[in-house]
């Protein structure tokens, strides 16, 4: 970040204030308005944070007009292409691509702590059957601060690398985990001389009873889906797991608390929420009726796998998603799938509507991630918690940053009041 020379002046009641702007690497400058309470006794009011830069991060760029995402400098589809998801950890976390000895090291340390103690076996037996996995996860992260004490003390420096580490490992264990107990089945218990998105597929679809190997093309499309939701910049469960971060918390349940947030239809549950869509349109025939309501003022419903905050050209997650879907359906000769066939036709008329265009609403990363794990076997259920799991290192990189920047303080916005005056109580029977 540079200090520039240049200000920004706000008039305010008469009187000029000048506000120093402030410039990245790439991307539009901010207006630093810090000292602006100081100076005016007035705060800026944001909702939605629609303009508001919450901090300076080395981490990952979008620009949403170009349709462009960049993990540290990379182009994601290249990433996608190229790299494979234990490579972007490590390169989200430490800011360059690893040496052939720095990657083995790495792979080798997640590997090395796949496995949960062996006391929270007991700890998802408490849960119900039929528990969302979601907050199977959200508890059993949380829980990990009572497991794992020695790396809660976030001003070690070894002990935030020890969090990270089994954060990273431990993730599709959890997850697998809360999906095995779901349906009754045995928790399958990780298996070292396997690669990240295999290990998960394997807890996932492995059954005590025999051999189960997992198809390679599936494992590579597991990759990518984690591959492409690794990290993406200020969303909401970022900003939470930032926010829970600031007041000093263990990273176990900051993580925790991003995996409530990423829970939101309107975030990470538009995973499962696109395809429970796709399936009550049903055939192709039927989208028109969809699209009229998602065009009606007076009906709630959002056409899920649409829109977001930051792209209004497109998403470059769902262009690669897209080719992965293909990819995978036709691995599993699953060709006329009524759910990918609405989700295409759907695709083609949605962005050939002038609602959609005007507002400049194209599909994102939810819309064919949905396709590729219901083919795989996941029910919808599972897809929020998969999501969660890649974004694990997104969460923990941007904490890590948050927590060894010198500046960092604890977030509080303020607010504007709109309630009562300062009022005497009244007595009840005065009521
Ligand atoms: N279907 C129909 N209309 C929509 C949709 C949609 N999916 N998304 C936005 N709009 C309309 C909205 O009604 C509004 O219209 P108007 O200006 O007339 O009031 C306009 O577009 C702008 O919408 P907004 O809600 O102000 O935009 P936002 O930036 O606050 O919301 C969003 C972004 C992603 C929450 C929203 O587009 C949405 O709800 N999409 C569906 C859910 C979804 O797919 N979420 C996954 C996002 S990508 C993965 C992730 O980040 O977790």
């Amino acid at each position: 970040m540079t200090k520039s020379e240049r200000f920004a002046t706000l008039t305010v009641d008469g009187k000029s204030h000048d506000l120093p702007i402030l410039t990245g690497t790439v991307g539009p400058e901010v207006i630093d308005v810090g000292a602006l309470y100081k100076l005016t006794g007035k705060f800026t009011y944001d909702p939605g944070f629609t303009s508001t830069a919450a901090c300076f991060s080395d981490i990952t760029f979008i620009d949403g007009d170009k349709g462009e995402l960049l993990y540290r400098g990379y182009p994601i589809d290249q990433l996608a292409e190229k790299s494979h998801y234990l490579e972007v950890c490590y390169l989200l976390l430490y800011g360059e691509l690893p040496t052939a000895a720095q990657l083995e090291d790495f792979e080798m340390r997640v590997t090395r702590h796949t496995m949960l103690h062996e006391q929270m076996v007991n700890f998802y037996r408490g849960f119900r059957r039929d528990a969302h996995p979601m907050a199977v996860v959200c508890g059993v992260v949380g829980a990990m601060s009572a497991f794992y004490h020695d790396s809660t003390d976030i001003n070690d420096a070894w002990q935030r690398e020890v969090a990270t580490v089994r954060l990273i490992a431990k993730l599709p264990t959890i997850c697998a985990w809360a999906y095995k107990y779901s349906i009754g089945q045995p928790f399958i218990y990780p298996r070292n001389d396997l690669d990240y998105a295999t290990n998960f597929l394997h807890m996932c679809f492995a059954t005590p009873c025999e051999t189960y190997v997992v198809d390679p093309i599936l494992s590579r499309a597991m990759d990518r889906i984690f591959t492409l939701h690794a990290d993406h910049e200020q969303n909401a469960s970022t900003s939470t797991v930032r926010l829970a971060g600031s007041s000093q918390a263990n990273p176990f349940a900051c993580i925790a608390a991003g995996v409530a947030c990423l829970w939101g239809p309107a975030h990470g549950g538009a995973n499962q929420a696109c395809l429970e869509m796709l399936r009550e349109i049903g055939t192709p025939d039927r989208i028109p009726e969809y699209i009229a309501r998602a065009k009606d003022k007076n009906d709630p419903f959002r056409l899920m796998g649409f829109g977001h905050r930051v792209y209004k050209n497109f998403d470059p997650r769902a262009k690669v998603m897209k080719e992965s879907a293909d990819e995978v359906l036709g691995l599993l000769g699953v060709k006329d799938n009524p759910a990918l066939q609405v989700a295409k036709e759907l695709e083609k008329i949605a962005l050939e509507d002038e609602y959609f265009i005007s507002k400049k609403l194209y599909p994102n990363v939810d819309f064919y991630s949905g396709v590729i794990l219901d083919a795989m076997g996941f029910p919808t259920a599972m897809f929020t918690p998969i999501f969660a799991l890649a974004r694990t290192v997104g969460w923990i990189a941007q904490w890590k940053e948050m927590i060894e920047d010198p500046v960092q303080k604890i977030g509080r916005p303020r607010q504007l009041y709109t309630g009562a005056t300062p009022r005497n109580y009244t007595e009840v029977e005065a009521r």
